[in-house]
């Protein structure tokens, strides 16, 4: 690709920002449209960002324009639709977490991504973060053995959202999708993207329906979720998260092998700049051993804008995408079941009908 690579932006609102400002640190790229369904508000991000663009009111109008990639940054809830329009129209498409709100809604991006020959993203920046590479290098080393059980997750002991992040008509969810979808992303990532067999899950939501903590009337998301998933072959996985609790911590995560353990020490969740320690223990000559693996500080981030500048280089170099979306579809596959689960108060199946290509 000899031009600057054309990006436009669907949706401006917080973290539209972030991708804003990530753009601009590539010299290949360069934003030329903008768009949110809010009369005037990707106007007045333009401006703000300082961006010679055009904007629009409608995603239809940004389509039409002549732009090779897309970030959608949207609510959940419009993952989807903007993102297949997107492909639709020929645009490679970064789209943020989660995927989307349904495992029907990703099998389709990434069926039409496929379709259409174009790049589909996901925004996980927590795989680019250096102690998670570490996690996921220790256990494909294979000296673990057989992983028969992970245990993760994590929460805050206040951390609750708010904004559209309340509403399930936009969010789709709460905690689970917005926090949680990391943690999966991040124990899915470090083990290989297993395929998910069943889920039995349930949810709660004490805090966004107490008045003293959550004033909007209209919170209708769950602030806290746990989930016991089978996998194929055996393994096992338990599954926490909250926004809120009156605790300090859900416990440290661990992924135990046949030969060998890691527990890894996290702030808040498995993600992006949240694990503070890395042991691995194994038996030496008969005698059990633990090892500090040395884990980078957190706070020095860099990962967000390798996200954006990853996809701009698979979007200049034809793919393939740094973060498939297809390869996320055992994850979405056990955060649709954790719904259905709770909802159905018993274990759902969570295998896909039509086997991925
Ligand atoms: N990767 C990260 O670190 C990170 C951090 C925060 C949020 N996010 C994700 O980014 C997404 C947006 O979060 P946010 O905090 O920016 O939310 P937000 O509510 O601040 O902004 C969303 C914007 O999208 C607009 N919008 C809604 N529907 C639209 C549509 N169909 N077409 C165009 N615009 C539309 C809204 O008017 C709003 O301006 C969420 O999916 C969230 O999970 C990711």
């Amino acid at each position: 690709m000899d031009r600057r690579t054309r990006i436009g932006i669907i949706g401006t609102g917080g973290i539209a920002r972030a991708h804003a400002r990530s753009y601009a640190q590539i010299p290949d790229a360069q934003i030329v449209a903008v768009c949110d369904v809010v009369a005037g508000r990707a106007a007045a991000f333009a401006a703000e960002q300082g961006l010679d663009a055009r904007a629009f009111d409608d995603p239809g109008g940004l389509l039409a324009e002549d732009l090779d990639a897309v970030s959608v940054c949207t609510p959940n809830v419009a993952h989807h639709s903007a993102t297949v329009a997107a492909l639709r129209a020929g645009k490679h498409v970064l789209v943020e977490k989660p995927l989307a709100v349904t495992y029907a809604h990703a099998r389709e991006m990434v069926d039409v991504a496929r379709s259409t020959g174009r790049i589909l993203s996901v925004g996980f920046q927590s795989r680019y973060d250096q102690n998670i590479n570490l996690a996921k290098q220790v256990v494909a080393s294979g000296g673990m053995g057989d992983l028969y059980y992970v245990d993760m997750g994590g929460g805050r002991q206040r951390g609750l959202a708010g904004g559209t992040f309340l509403r399930r008509e936009l969010a789709g969810g709460g905690a689970i999708l917005d926090i949680g979808c990391y943690s999966i992303d991040t124990a899915m990532y470090i083990i290989g993207h297993p395929r998910p067999v069943s889920v039995s899950a349930a949810t709660a939501d004490h805090f966004i329906r107490n008045r003293a903590y959550i004033a909007d009337a209209a919170a209708d998301v769950e602030d806290f979720g746990a989930a016991f998933i089978r996998f194929e072959g055996g393994l096992t996985m338990v599954f926490k998260i909250c926004w809120a609790m009156h605790a300090d911590s859900l416990g440290p995560c661990l992924f135990l092998g046949a030969r060998g353990g890691l527990r890894l020490d996290v702030t808040g969740g498995l993600g992006d700049d949240t694990i503070v320690g890395m042991t691995y223990f194994q038996d030496v000559v008969g005698a059990p051993t633990r090892t500090a693996l040395p884990v980078r500080r957190p706070g020095s981030r860099g990962s967000f804008e390798r996200k954006v500048a990853e996809f701009v280089r698979a979007v200049r170099e034809g793919g393939p995408a740094p973060i498939p979306a297809a390869e996320i579809l055992p994850s979405m596959a056990i955060l649709d079941g954790i719904y259905r689960s709770a909802a159905e108060g018993r274990e759902v199946d969570v295998r896909d009908p039509v086997p991925q290509a």
